[in-house]
């Protein structure tokens, strides 16, 4: 929790010198449909760090928000019809159920397809009072987990007198066990205030719509991926996103998966849709779902949520009129501290970070300003596959002001830049022509490998980088990284040996025996050392 602070107090920092300069900022107003800022809607409160609709999650949520959070809960109904907030129909993958109720996990059919699990609609509330919550997604700490108990959305609507968003996404699934997700909507928001209710299933929508026209809730339609099948209509979500017309008669707002607005492919963003423009057009809101901090994001965002949330609420011509996400803090953030900050949308990223080391300086105490060298990794290789003439030129364009090469040589004696002497791991060379030119180095590595230096520099140039499987990288050498290297750019190679080395290497590679140990000795053996070159 002390670390959790400081993280905070960190970032609030950052967020208050950008604040100060206020005057930056264009006067361009929000591009959303009400013209106001676009809401930071927290996923079973700040699912990111603790069990997704966990007290603790909803109430650091609220915490850290900078500007207000709505809080989402996703609605299950017990046996009994009290309605929890649960991130899962199966309740076996988001708590301790599968421990607690060993012997009464079913299979029921889920809009048609069998699922096993354990289901609400098979426990009362009282059952579930000896059930805890989890992280549901692996990758993420187990830290908080079995500690926090499972709520009621109401009692989330007490703990968190903010707004509410109630997503309904199995009304079917209810309904074939006689329990009305309509009367729990109905009168839920009789004592607590529901901002918006959101479900994938139409005909649920069009059940309430009478209802909630003249009330302060609002209707969201939630489409899955394009190819799944809408349950009550039978239309695929593609075909009824063609019809927004449709889709206003009974909602005043869609909430779409991220790519439904910027498409990716092999993780590269292609361009935007018209859909925020067209929903907009219709008078709907558009709700944007999936963002997390801590899955693969498209590589065109440098690895910055920031830059991420900020390509779909300022850009030049749209902004979305809320996020769905686990880690409500970086929105809100976006949001007030990081938007509008002028056209350079690029250079944002570098902003931050210029900003960021300001800060470091500051909290040190040092009166100077900060004299911090950028120096690239395989150039910005969290971008492009690394030691690329693309992750170059980026690391440059991003401002770096050092690039680095891990020098390499190939057969035919030309020293080129990748960040490992063994071609398996960074090209495809598996797959190649090439594949039969592996050997063994113990000294270099246990198990085969296919080394630099038994391919000519025209083979290695032939290869594939593994990311991105239908693009082709162009390997840089150390040669052709003088060109891109201006005067204001020190180009830094790294080699694991000297010239002494390669040398020993060329000599060696031109022996018929390649395995002469004495050879290869000489070669392991060198320290590592750093060649400084030069370049104007
Ligand atoms: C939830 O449970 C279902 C059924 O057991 C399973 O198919 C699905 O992958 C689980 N989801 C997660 C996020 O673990
Ligand atoms: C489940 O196990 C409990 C004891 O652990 C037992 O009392 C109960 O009868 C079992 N139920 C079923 C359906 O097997
Ligand atoms: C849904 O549509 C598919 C083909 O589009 C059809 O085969 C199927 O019978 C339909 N199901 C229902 C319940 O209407
Ligand atoms: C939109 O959907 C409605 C209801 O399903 C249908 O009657 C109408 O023909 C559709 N319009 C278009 C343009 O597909
Ligand atoms: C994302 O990066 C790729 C690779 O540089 C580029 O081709 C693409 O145009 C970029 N996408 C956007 C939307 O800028
Ligand atoms: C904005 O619209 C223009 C014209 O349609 C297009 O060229 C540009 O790429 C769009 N920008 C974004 C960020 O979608
Ligand atoms: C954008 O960046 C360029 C170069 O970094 C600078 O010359 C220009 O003034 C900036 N424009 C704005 C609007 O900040
Ligand atoms: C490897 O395979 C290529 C053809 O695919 C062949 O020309 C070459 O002689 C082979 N090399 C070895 C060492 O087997």
């Amino acid at each position: 929790m002390h670390k959790l602070r400081w993280l905070l107090n960190v970032l609030l920092l950052v967020c208050t010198p950008l604040a100060f300069a206020d005057h930056q900022r264009s006067s361009t107003p929000w591009q959303t449909l009400s013209g106001d800022r676009p809401l930071v809607i927290a996923r079973g409160g700040f699912s990111g760090l603790f069990p997704d609709s966990s007290s603790i999650a909803y109430g650091f949520a609220k915490e850290v928000s900078i500007s207000n959070a709505i809080m989402w809960c996703d609605v299950q109904l017990t046996k009994d019809a009290a309605g929890v907030c649960f991130p899962d129909l199966n309740l076996g993958n988001a708590s301790t159920i599968d421990q607690v109720y060993k012997n009464r996990s079913k299979t029921y059919p889920v809009n048609g397809v069998p699922i096993h699990g354990w289901f609400p609609v098979d426990f009362s509330f009282h059952d579930l009072e000896i059930v805890f919550l989890k992280q549901n997604l692996n990758f993420r700490a187990p830290y908080y987990d079995g500690t926090y108990p499972i709520l009621t959305a109401n009692k989330v609507g007490k703990l968190n007198p903010r707004q509410m968003w109630l997503n309904i996404q199995h009304d079917v699934f209810y309904s074939q066990h006689y329990l009305s997700m309509r009367n729990f909507v109905i009168s839920i928001t009789k004592s607590r205030h529901v901002k918006y209710i959101s479900s994938p299933e139409v005909d649920f929508l069009k059940s309430i719509a009478t209802k909630f026209r003249s009330r302060a809730t609002k209707l969201v339609f939630r489409f899955l991926e394009v190819d799944q099948t809408e349950p009550t209509t039978n239309q695929t979500y593609g075909s009824l996103l063609k019809n927004l017309t449709y889709i206003k008669t009974f909602a005043s707002g869609v909430l779409v998966p991220k790519s439904y607005i910027w498409p990716v492919e092999d993780l590269y963003l292609q361009p935007s849709t018209s859909l925020v423009l067209d929903a907009h057009k219709e008078g709907l809101e558009v709700f944007t779902s999936d963002f997390m901090n801590d899955v693969p994001f498209a590589y065109n965002y440098s690895y910055d949520p920031v830059s991420e949330y900020l390509s779909f609420v300022d850009n030049a011509n749209f902004s979305v009129d809320g996020v769905l996400s686990d880690n409500p803090v970086t929105p809100s953030a976006a949001f007030d501290c990081y938007s509008h900050m002028g056209a350079n949308l690029s250079q944002q990223a570098l902003t931050t970070y210029k900003t960021t080391l300001k800060l470091t300086s500051i909290l040190s105490f040092e009166t100077e300003k900060a004299k911090v060298l950028i120096i690239s990794s395989e150039g910005a290789s969290g971008d492009f596959p690394g030691c690329t003439d693309l992750a170059y030129k980026k690391a440059v364009s991003d401002g770096a002001d050092i690039i680095d090469c891990p020098v390499q040589m190939t057969s035919d004696g030309v020293p080129i830049c990748l960040g490992s002497i063994n071609l398996l791991d960074r090209t495809m060379v598996a797959n190649s022509e090439f594949s039969n030119l592996s050997s063994s180095f113990p000294e270099l590595q246990s198990g085969n490998g296919i080394y630099t230096f038994s391919l000519t520099w025209s083979q290695i140039k032939s290869l594939r980088q593994p990311t991105g499987a239908n693009h082709y990288f162009h390997q840089s050498t150390s040669s052709r990284l003088s060109k891109l290297s201006s005067s204001r750019v020190q180009l830094h190679a790294s080699a694991e040996t000297d010239s002494h080395y390669t040398t020993t290497i060329d000599s060696c590679i031109t022996r018929s025996n390649i395995r002469e140990s004495g050879c290869y000795k000489e070669f392991t053996l060198q320290p590592i050392e750093y060649l400084k070159i030069k370049y104007t």
